[in-house]
């Protein structure tokens, strides 16, 4: 354990508890479907995303990737290309300025995100199959396309390792995984498995996915002297500008990144993916603003996706259910030039009271770009292997698999012992199980036959954890009485804006259309990544002390007066409330917003906030659950897998905006389905090339794929968390794919371990 960590814990020893806010009792906004704020903008076209700003002068450029996996480029031509129509020049390892590596994206401390250590275009060394070559820019995309084309290249190639699976025999353990233990041991679990009167032992397999978010990556640069502006599709505005100074060498307030409308990140976009710094690289050398907007194709090259894994899963329980020895170990891939092993064995060190465990997983390293972040990295591919296990053994027990789960619910953290902070799974699951009929459901296999297809019903428990990250805001109150919110988050699509104006107009007793909330701008207040389903209670309770401070300085203005009717009220005697300041005991007595402002002859107040570390987090063990249940048909002859029904049952704190929330967990849920069912990136082992780059071949779910999905939830406030709410960005991928596999074998009798579930692993 590190020092920092060490000093951490002991202050989190004597940390008071939090007390439950007390936010205004007239929450006329939280907690009520408010529309999308942003939704007539998006639906009409007049939301501008990264590559639709309209730049005078813009000109455009276009990547070359290389074509092998690791080597040296020995010979690079771009004669062609030069001469070719419309271009202004071509930028290679040869000619490209040098560029600082950023630093290496960690959770909560360092401010860069930097994703791999590759010198892109300064070095002739390739690290994989897709890595940037060449930067042509030219007058049109087309012309720069076409031109990167002809860029003729000759490698001096490299024996690489582009097969996980011949990867695995030099894993090793990583120093640490996301900051925890990368091994847990307690007792001696393989002795209790050899002995126990029941037990399972399976290998799962996942295999790598790709980001496919709606927007694909894209940015324009634009320099003015020495201050760069970047329109970019972020998911941390603040890290990215971050890293283009450490790449450029700027001063951090010279650099501005700008992405007021995201479509969809998953992770994709919270570290720097080469695009946007060769794009500002190529804007300053030319000294005319550029554009890189890369195409589907473009994105799969460079942008990196989830890890492969291969996964053990071994549990003994005795007759009545209890784990006496739980085993999760197994291996993913990284690149060569980044760290980031997929947190897939956190779920069970938080799921289940064990007698006996060992956790644990190792990493490779392989030539592929660098492996990055999507939704529930960990969680999504770690449930899947551990729920299907834990089904699996409730087989072999002959018991119900939601009861098997029940009988393991633990007191406290089954690792850490701490106290779940909020812990509801228990009524996820039996409103999700009465929802959707589970009592109906026969015990036995193959036991259901609807004309010609056979039908499954399967469960299983998803989790993510509570993250909350250090956020700053500026709070702003004008003389007529609207407020300005002010924060460098983010919003992808989630409805970020939507939520935190609800919040501030109810912690302030506005109406909803008096507060502005302003963020996607990395010269507004630091506000960390929009991931780890951080952002919403990071926001909030910056928004909560800002207001809090607010109203102290508003009742100073007002005690200057000796004619306010709260001149020597103080602030705990105070309320916001109809645009103003009330008195709690005399709700009648006290003052406008637009009044205090007035008499103490202000145009505005405004108060600046930072909120102090997650240290709650250490204190207690604090995660969200769900209870996912799973209708599938697979059909006798094809093979066809089709789900038809969902409920997801979900223990998320409270829900601050259920239309926005319920999208959420669909979403998730979605993702979940092609995760499981057809969604799977192909390498060509030989080259190490990605061979289905695209939406063609790569396959997400579509609407004929995705039945009613019915979305619960326990409504019950965390009383340790901003607003009592947890992020909820996450868990709705989390169980799905087990889930899935968990019906599949109720209708068929087989056990798939690997995924993607694709027919001929039925037939
Ligand atoms: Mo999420 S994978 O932290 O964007």
């Amino acid at each position: 354990m590190s020092i920092m960590r060490r000093v951490i814990e002991r202050v989190a020893q004597v940390l008071p508890d939090r007390q439950q806010d007390e936010l205004p009792s007239a929450r006329r906004y939280l907690s009520q479907p408010v529309d999308r704020l942003d939704g007539i903008d998006k639906v009409t076209g007049e939301a501008r995303f990264s590559a639709e700003y309209r730049v005078q002068g813009l000109v455009y450029g276009a990547i070359a990737f290389s074509t092998i996996a690791k080597g040296i480029i020995s010979h690079i031509d771009t004669t062609d290309a030069e001469k070719a129509p419309g271009v202004i020049k071509v930028f290679t390892h040869l000619n490209a300025p040098p560029m600082k590596v950023p630093r290496s994206f960690s959770i909560g401390a360092e401010p860069s995100v930097g994703g791999s250590a590759v010198k892109i275009l300064n070095t002739d060394r390739i690290s994989w199959n897709g890595q940037p070559i060449a930067v042509v820019v030219a007058d049109t995309e087309e012309r720069a396309e076409h031109a990167a084309s002809l860029v003729a290249v000759s490698y001096s190639v490299e024996e690489a390792v582009t097969s996980f699976e011949s990867a695995i025999a030099h894993a090793h353990t990583p120093k640490d995984v996301l900051g925890e233990s990368p091994e847990l041991v307690k007792g001696d679990p393989d002795a209790i498995l050899r002995s126990a009167p029941h037990r399972v032992d399976l290998t799962f397999t996942t295999p790598p996915y790709n980001h496919n978010a709606i927007e694909p990556h894209a940015a324009i640069a634009v320099w003015e002297n020495h201050r760069l502006t970047v329109f970019d599709t972020s998911q941390f505005t603040a890290g990215g500008a971050n890293s283009l100074a450490d790449i450029f060498g700027l001063k951090k307030e010279n650099v501005k990144l700008l992405a007021p409308f995201v479509g969809g990140g998953f992770g994709g976009k919270g570290t720097m993916w080469f695009y946007n710094q060769l794009c500002a690289m190529a804007a300053r050398e030319i000294g005319r603003p550029v554009r890189i907007a890369l195409s589907r194709k473009g994105v799969f090259r460079i942008v990196g996706g989830r890890t492969p894994s291969r996964q053990r899963v071994a549990i003994a329980a005795d007759g009545s259910g209890a784990f006496a020895a739980f085993i999760h170990e197994g291996v993913t891939a990284q690149s060569t030039d980044n760290n980031f092993p997929e947190q897939f064995s956190f779920p069970p060190r938080h799921l289940y009271a064990m007698q006996s465990y060992r956790i644990g997983q190792q990493v490779t390293t392989v030539n592929r770009v660098a492996n990055t972040f999507m939704r529930a990295p960990g969680e999504s591919i770690g449930t899947f292997a551990v729920e299907c296990a834990i089904d699996a053994l409730s087989y072999e027990l002959k018991m119900d698999p939601i009861e098997l789960r029940m009988r393991n619910e633990p007191e406290t953290d089954p690792v850490s012992g701490r106290p779940f902070s909020s812990r509801y799974l228990r009524e996820a699951y039996a409103m999700g199980a009465d929802r959707f009929g589970w009592r109906n459901r026969p015990a036995a296999v193959r036991a259901q036959r609807d004309r010609g297809w056979l039908i499954g019903q399967g469960v299983a428990t998803g989790t993510y954890p509570v993250y909350r990250m250090v956020t700053a805001v500026r709070l702003r109150l004008n003389d007529d009485g609207t407020v300005v919110v002010q924060t460098s988050c983010q919003e992808m699509g989630m409805g970020t804006a939507t939520v935190q104006t609800q919040h501030a107009a109810d912690r302030l007793g506005l109406p909803l259309d008096r507060v502005r909330f302003e963020y996607g701008d990395s010269s507004l207040p630091w506000a960390g990544v929009a991931g780890g389903s951080s952002q919403t209670i990071s926001v909030a309770l910056a928004v909560q002390e800002a207001a809090a401070k607010l109203v102290k300085e508003l009742l100073s203005l007002a005690g200057k007066n000796g004619n306010s009717p709260l001149a020597r009220a103080d602030a705990n005697e105070v309320q916001p409330a109809n645009s103003g300041l009330f008195l709690k005991a005399m709700p009648a007595i006290g003052e406008t917003y637009v009044d205090i402002l007035r008499r103490a002859g202000r145009t505005f107040v405004e108060t600046d906030v930072t909120t102090g570390s997650p240290l709650e987090i250490m204190k207690y063990s604090m995660h969200s659950y769900a209870a996912q249940f799973c209708e599938a048909a697979v059909h006798e002859e094809t093979g066809e897998v089709r789900i038809r029904r969902w409920v997801g049952a979900f223990d998320t704190g409270r829900i601050l905006n259920p239309k926005t929330a319920t999208s959420q967990f669909r979403g998730g849920i979605i993702m979940g389905i092609g995760m499981a069912l057809t969604e799977e990136t192909m390498f060509d082992d030989r080259t190490g090339r990605i061979m289905n780059p695209g939406l063609a071949e790569y396959h997400i779910p579509v609407q004929a794929d995705v039945p009613e999905i019915d979305i619960l939830y326990t409504d019950v406030a965390d009383p340790y968390t901003p607003l009592g709410a947890h992020g909820i960005g996450e868990i709705g991928i989390t169980g799905v794919a087990a889930a899935i596999a968990n019906a599949v074998y109720h209708a068929t009798g087989k056990r798939v371990t690997d995924l993607p579930i694709t027919l001929d692993k039925l037939l």
